[in-house]
């Protein structure tokens, strides 16, 4: 396998954990109700989400996707779901984190599926 599709492979399984990660965790503090986690379930997520940023910049050198493209469309989105899944997580309101944290699965999802159809 080239040195690109390794990394593909390793962007894709890093989005895949940390998306069932926040999923996870989102679900059990905010639906469940359950205690805040301790601090490996803290440190953990932004481990996984800093390798799957660096392996997205790695991707991005080697492709040179314009930003006009679904490429600027992605880093938009995932601006997005960043700032709903940090509000979500933060917010004093358990209604308000839910529904954050619904919104935040949905761009997340969108991500995703704008990443592997490349509509544009
Ligand atoms: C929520 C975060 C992210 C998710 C869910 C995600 C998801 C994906 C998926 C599923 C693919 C594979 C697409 C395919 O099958 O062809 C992919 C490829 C890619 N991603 Fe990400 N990604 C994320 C973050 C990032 C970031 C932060 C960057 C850049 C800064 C990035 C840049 C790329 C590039 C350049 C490709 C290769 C596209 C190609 O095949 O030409 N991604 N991403």
């Amino acid at each position: 396998m080239t040195g690109y599709f390794l990394l593909k492979n390793l962007h894709i399984g890093l989005a895949l954990i940390s998306g069932l990660g926040f999923a996870l965790r989102g679900y059990l503090r905010l639906v469940l109700d359950r205690p805040y986690p301790g601090p490996l379930v803290r440190i953990g997520p932004h481990i996984i989400d800093t390798l799957l940023l660096i392996s997205g910049i790695g991707l991005w050198m080697q492709t040179r996707h314009g930003l006009l493209s679904w490429m600027g469309l992605k880093l938009v989105l995932i601006l997005v779901y960043i700032l709903m899944g940090v509000g979500a997580l933060r917010s004093k309101s358990r209604g308000t984190g839910i529904m954050l944290y619904w919104l935040a699965l949905g761009v997340f999802l969108s991500i995703a599926i704008i990443a592997i159809e490349k509509p544009m």
